[in-house]
Parts: C-alpha cells; structure tokens; sequence
C-alpha cells in the first residue's frame, strides 16, 4: 500500500467530516463531482464537497452503469482529483463488491481508498442493512457519507433508475435514514426521492442531507458535474440542471480543427518554427 500524505501533524485541511457534519441547518452545502486534476481545481474554489463518485465509470469511462467501477479505479482518480484541492473535502465512493460482503471487507478496502489517496472520507450506498458496517467503518476512523434512496449500485434490483419512497415506501427510506445516522454517518446523499420525503428526513436528522433530485429543503445539493456542464450526454435525468453546454461547444471546436486541418489553414505561420531565426546566420 503505497501511501499519499495528505496532512501532515498540526497541518489541516479548511474543511474535514466534522466541518461538514457541523453545516446542519447552515447554509447549503455545495458538492459537485470531479475525477481529474483540473476539474478538481474548478470544483475547489467554489463547493465545499468534491465528490469522486463512481459515476466516474459511465461518464469518463464508457460503462453501462456504475457496477463495472474498480477500487484501483476509484484510487486512480481519487489521487488525481486530491491533487487539484486546497480546501474543499474530498469524498471517494466506494464501488460495487467493494463492501457489502462484511465490515471487514469495507474497512480493508476503505482504508485502502483513503491511505493510497489522501481523502478523508468515503461514500457508500445503502440504508438500513449497511448499518453495522457504517458503524464499524467510524469507530475505526473511516468518517463515511451515506447514500440512500436511489442508490444506482443497486439498479438491478431497484428496476432501473426510479423515484424512491412514494407512498408507504417512504417509511422504510425514512427508517433507513434513522439507521444511517445512528451508526455514525457524518452525511446523507439523498437520490430521486419525492421532495416532501426529502424535507422530512431532514427535519428529523442531526446530520446534513445532500439531495440529488431530492428538492430544495435538503441541507446541501450534489451533482454530477458533466451533467450540468453538458459534457455528459447518454442521458440527463430530470433533476439535472445544465448550467452550460460545453459538449456542443467541445464539438463545434473539433469540427473548426477538423475543417482547417483538411483545408490546410492550420497550422498557420505563427505556429510554426522558422529554420532561421531574423538576423542570426547559421
Ligand atoms: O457517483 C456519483 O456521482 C454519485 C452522485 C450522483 C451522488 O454518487
């Protein structure tokens, strides 16, 4: 295991697992998702959460779903993404068979995310059930982020990617929620779940709600950021809000390069190199 430092003794990054937890109730938090260095350092100065979530797989890597994700893949740009942050947190997810197996296996495999790293926290998904592990992951020091209603890792069982908690189903994601925070999350991720659902399971929690299509009354929002930017195409949820369309102006660019490169007009003189340089001789 080869280690990242990230802090050092006495040296501390501006925002860990307890400022985040201490945010209930204060002004929104701001999480987007980042998988490289330079989207890290956009995602730095202005969120307070950079999130590696394994839609990594889908978005940068061309996967189905989200369960096809490998650790090494989540080290990979874990690392890439610590190196663009000087003060928003990151939060590594950790991906499908990772684990659910048992809370041995989730603490190897966490401890492994954030030694090889440097983050200090990590996100799993799952309510109720993954309990025990959530508790046993904080008292060894793995501060965890949780993630329930939609939870995509799970889509096979779920039918697909559906509003979670309508109806007499919200109980049981209200039940999750109470789980979650009592063994210890320090937040809550929550996916596609009706708005009123959302309000009231953060009224009735002492740890911040992150929603993702999870209406406004949570305490935090995440998204995956190639949604918003426009970079991300396959598909665009309803919850998604595009701030930009960066893929049409990515592919408007390609199709200029394209055209000057067939058509000669690139490169032009000035970006090539003379075989003398004005008055020297060789
Ligand atoms: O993987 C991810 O990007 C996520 C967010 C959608 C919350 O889990």
């Amino acid at each position: 295991m080869s280690a990242v430092p990230s802090t050092g003794p006495g040296e501390k990054r501006s925002v860990l697992p307890p400022d985040i937890r201490a945010r209930k109730g204060q002004a929104p938090l701001v999480v987007l998702t980042a998988y490289t260095t330079p989207m890290a350092r956009q995602v730095d100065s202005h969120c307070d959460v950079a999130l590696v979530g394994d839609s990594v797989g889908m978005v940068l890597h061309g996967l189905p779903s989200t369960l096809g994700v490998t650790l090494e893949m989540m080290i990979l740009h874990g690392r890439a993404v610590m190196r663009g942050l000087s003060k928003a947190m990151a939060v590594i997810d950790m991906p499908f068979g990772s684990y659910e197996e048992s809370p041995e296996q989730a603490f190897r495999n966490a401890a492994r995310l954030m030694a090889e790293t440097g983050a200090p926290a990590v996100k799993l998904e799952g309510g109720g059930h993954m309990a025990e592990t959530i508790a046993f992951l904080t008292r060894r020091g793995v501060p965890v982020m949780a993630h329930i209603g939609l939870t995509p890792q799970a889509v096979n069982t779920l039918g697909g990617y559906k509003v979670i908690g309508r109806a007499a189903e919200g109980d049981r994601v209200m039940e999750d929620a109470r789980a979650i925070e009592a063994a210890g999350a320090f937040a809550v991720v929550l996916e596609k779940i009706p708005v009123g659902l959302a309000a009231r399971i953060t009224q009735s929690l002492s740890i911040p709600t992150i929603g993702i299509g999870a209406g406004v009354q949570c305490d935090g929002q995440v998204l995956v950021v190639d949604d918003m930017l426009g970079t991300f195409t396959e598909f665009r949820p309803k919850f998604v809000k595009r701030y930009a369309n960066l893929g049409q102006l990515t592919d408007e660019a390609i199709a200029s390069y394209a055209a000057d490169v067939r058509a000669r007009r690139f490169p032009g003189p000035e970006h090539g190199f003379p075989d003398l340089l004005p008055g020297k001789a060789s």
